[in-house]
């Protein structure tokens, strides 16, 4: 099956950016990971990684129609913010896994509240890179279960 990596803004930064919060692991070293898991289960995997919010629904969008089974996405600070990156997802209506390096329960009172969570198939945070693990591990799982 095609799994889609999405990431949203400033992630680019990762290894750098606050790494007492996100840690020192880069957005490529996690990408690579998640390669090599979805490869290793036979699977295709894509990932993309956006500071512009409208490239993030483009990419949803066109995952209505290329075959993608599911998506795994960070949404970052979009998380809290955008209505239209959550109405996406509800328009394709592909399932899709919710991700997060930091607690975000655990942080600012602003980062309590998720447009994604409610549609989510599940949400993985507080586990560093590792939660992108864990969230290709849930993937992979679901994969088995529902499709041939
Ligand atoms: C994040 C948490 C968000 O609150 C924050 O805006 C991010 C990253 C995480 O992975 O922990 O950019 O999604």
């Amino acid at each position: 099956a095609k799994l889609l990596v999405l990431h949203g803004p400033n992630l680019n930064l990762l290894g750098e950016r606050e790494p007492g919060i996100y840690g020192r692991t880069t957005l490529a070293a996690i990408d690579n990971a998640l390669q090599i898991d979805a490869q290793s289960a036979g699977h295709n995997l894509e990932s993309l990684q956006s500071n512009a919010e409208h490239v993030l629904i483009d990419r949803i969008h066109a995952a209505r129609t290329d075959g993608t089974a599911i998506i795994l996405i960070n949404p970052a600070g979009l998380t809290h913010t955008s209505v239209a990156l959550r109405d996406a997802l509800a328009a394709v209506s592909l399932p899709y896994i919710e991700i997060h390096l930091s607690n975000p329960h655990a942080r600012e009172p602003f980062r309590k509240h998720s447009y994604f969570s409610d549609l989510a198939l599940g949400v993985i945070a507080g586990f560093g890179a590792d939660s992108y693990r864990f969230a290709m591990e849930a993937a992979l799982a679901w994969l088995d279960k529902h499709t041939a």
